[in-house]
């Protein structure tokens, strides 16, 4: 549980980030920013796979797809095998895809029982839905419908590609060399890292099912998984637009604010999710967010979620938008937390939400009018 914290808690300050100038071009900074991000916080990103294949099946009974997706070592001796599912929209060829990981996956969207199991899927222990040693079942399906409304996402003309994030890395601590990624790509790194190479390869299945634009490609990841789809767009030009939901502490909530978790009470409780090296770092999470330029960046808060800083978040995005080449106009943080209000420039957007730490149909609404360009 979150300790309590109260409204005046969420301007704790004052408080400035770093100017990300330099005498470097932004790339040759981008690329320092990264390194260090890596060897300091997240550990190392696996590199792709040698071989990747995809099989798609349709699901009886259901709108979507089952994608299953074979990886293998390059000298054939190592396999990993993960499922998908992809919702496309109505008669639209080549339609632009939102692609991220979920806490059940396609188990937790559909409601039905056409989605299989996956019995080596490893997810955070849920004890009171009866989720113990923290495998796939029944009493979660449906349970992230209303993280991933895939009616209103298709309706909008988007696919919608979702994997399970246990499938891919253990969520604990004391699986996580012995399920998944870790063992296959053979490296002891954070699982964080492991699921933005996750989502990294959900892109590459995507390419290979084809009818999907690769050049309008989106991901998309609540709290943790927020984290991981930050991590992956910093590091993958293949995503367009990254939107990051109530990402927090290690996603786009700075250490430098002294609001909500601490890293140190985020490695106490969850010591797998990053690698983080005791001397720490001078950077912090605007770099981040920053390394995505010029692509697209959101970010979302909820009002009452203060564990995952809001205002530190909003003040990292206004940070990090100096690298982009167009100026933006920012509303002071209080002139955003009075006024709850979304924030779009071409490139960058954000929303804070009343309530609390959650994904919600609300949030895609925005997400959704942000992609489709729209301002408010
Ligand atoms: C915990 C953790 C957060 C994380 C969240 C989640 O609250 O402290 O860092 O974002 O879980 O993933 O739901």
């Amino acid at each position: 549980m979150s300790p309590a914290l109260s409204l005046e808690d969420a301007f704790a300050g004052p408080f400035l980030l770093e100017s990300l100038d330099g005498p470097d071009p932004l790339e040759k900074r981008q690329e320092r920013w990264r390194k260090e991000l890596s060897d300091t916080i997240y550990g190392q990103l696996p590199p792709a796979p040698a071989e990747l294949d995809v099989e798609v099946n349709p699901l009886a009974g259901s709108p979507a797809e089952r994608i299953e997706i074979t990886m293998r070592s390059a000298d054939g001796a190592k396999a990993l095998i993960v499922d998908a599912a992809l919702w496309r929209p109505e008669s639209l060829d080549d339609a632009p895809l939102i692609a991220g990981l979920g806490f059940a996956g396609p188990v937790g969207i559909l409601t039905g029982p056409e989605f299989p199991l996956d019995m080596r899927a490893r997810i955070h222990c849920r004890p009171e839905l009866g989720v113990e040693k923290g495998r796939l079942h029944d009493v979660l399906r449906g349970t992230e419908a209303h993280r991933w409304p895939v009616e209103m996402l298709t309706a909008r003309g988007y696919a919608v590609l979702v994997s399970c994030y246990g499938s891919w890395a253990p969520d604990d601590p004391n699986e996580i060399m012995r399920h998944g990624a870790c063992p296959f790509v053979g490296l002891d790194t954070g699982a964080i890292s492991l699921w933005a190479w996750a989502i990294q390869r959900l892109l590459d299945a995507a390419e290979l099912i084809g009818g999907l634009d690769m050049g309008q490609v989106a991901v998309a990841g609540h709290s943790r998984l927020g984290k991981a789809a930050l991590w992956a767009a910093a590091n993958d030009t293949r995503i367009g637009a990254v939107l990051a939901n109530n990402s927090g502490c290690a996603g786009a909530a700075p250490a430098g604010h002294a609001v909500g978790e601490t890293l140190a009470q985020m490695t106490a409780a969850f010591p797998h999710w990053i690698k983080l090296r005791g001397d720490a770092t001078s950077l912090d999470q605007h770099h981040l967010l920053a390394s995505t330029a010029p692509r697209r960046v959101y970010v979302a808060s909820a009002e009452k979620d203060l564990w995952a800083d809001p205002a530190g978040t909003y003040i990292a995005l206004v940070a990090a938008s100096e690298v982009w080449p167009e100026s933006c106009f920012w509303p002071s943080v209080e002139a955003m937390w009075a006024r709850a209000r979304q924030t779009c420039q071409s490139a960058l957007g954000h929303h804070l939400r009343p309530g609390g730490h959650e994904l919600l149909p609300y949030d895609w609404q925005r997400f959704l009018d942000f992609l489709d360009g729209g301002h408010t």
